[in-house]
């Protein structure tokens, strides 16, 4: 696996660094395979990069019809709530750009209880893929976040989606938001050829540098179980969100000792 660790001044830069990110994959994936896959991430972090990536000019040649978008977790909630991951999505970016409908796969939380509705959203994904049974879809990027108590996706602390190696997608319980969410699970993310975090805020400083740099359990700080199999993972970080990681990595970018 090959880490790449970026830090930026501020969130906006942050956004700005990742949609070149982001458009730089699409290109390659697109021209190597014809469609590039990509699971966003919900939160309010990625609402910024989604809308740098509406405004993309022609000159980017970002071929949206080509995109394919599903989506790393979703809330139990109907898609037009404003605590939908798909809501959030929509409005920064799918609803401006010409991405063909069929090539939006958000989770359909309306049709059932979450385990339905996580056992439909894996059965979209695996057609979606063409893949056959044991296989694991190949995402040419998952996008991801991180809590400041280190979840990524809805990948909480202590919750049994952390054990999952079968399934796709599933219905985690998340006891301290008394909610099921819906979640990619580990294998899947790890199984992408790109996975980037984005993380800003001085209220990830200290956990980011316990999961970048510490060697706590997973179980603790589920960002950690990021590992990608035969991919990249890079951190697009920005500067108050870096604030505690070590003096060495920081001053490789330029920055004063913390
Ligand atoms: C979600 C996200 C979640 C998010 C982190 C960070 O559905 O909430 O998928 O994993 O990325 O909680 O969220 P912020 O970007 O809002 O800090």
């Amino acid at each position: 696996m090959k880490t790449n660790i970026r830090i930026v001044p501020g969130p906006m830069a942050l956004a700005h660094a990742a949609a070149a990110e982001v458009q730089r994959i699409a290109r390659h994936s697109i021209d190597q395979r014809g469609a590039f896959r990509i699971a966003l991430a919900g939160g309010s972090t990625p609402r910024a990069l989604y809308g740098w990536l509406a405004n993309t000019d022609v000159e980017s040649k970002l071929d949206f019809a080509r995109w394919h978008v599903f989506f790393g977790d979703e809330r139990c909630v109907p898609k037009d709530h404003a605590d939908s991951n798909y809501r959030m999505a929509n409005e920064a970016l799918l609803s401006k750009v010409p991405i063909p409908s069929a090539q939006v796969h958000r989770v359909r939380t309306e049709d059932g209880d979450p385990v339905a509705v996580a056992a439909a959203y894996e059965s979209e994904i695996r057609r979606s893929f063409a893949l056959v049974k044991g296989d694991l879809p190949r995402f040419d990027l998952v996008l991801l976040g991180m809590g400041s108590d280190g979840h990524t996706a809805s990948l909480f602390p202590g919750t049994r989606a952390l054990a999952e190696v079968e399934k796709l997608a599933v219905a985690n319980h998340v006891e301290k938001l008394g909610a099921f969410r819906i979640t990619l699970t580990i294998p899947v993310i790890n199984a992408a050829g790109q996975v980037m975090f984005l993380v800003a805020g001085a209220d990830k400083a200290d956990v980011l540098a316990r999961v970048i740099e510490g060697d706590h359990p997973i179980a603790r700080y589920p960002a950690r179980a990021v590992r990608p199999v035969d991919g990249e993972l890079t951190w697009m970080i920005d500067d108050a969100a870096a604030a505690a990681l070590s003096t060495r990595r920081r001053a490789g970018f330029g920055l004063p000792r913390a």
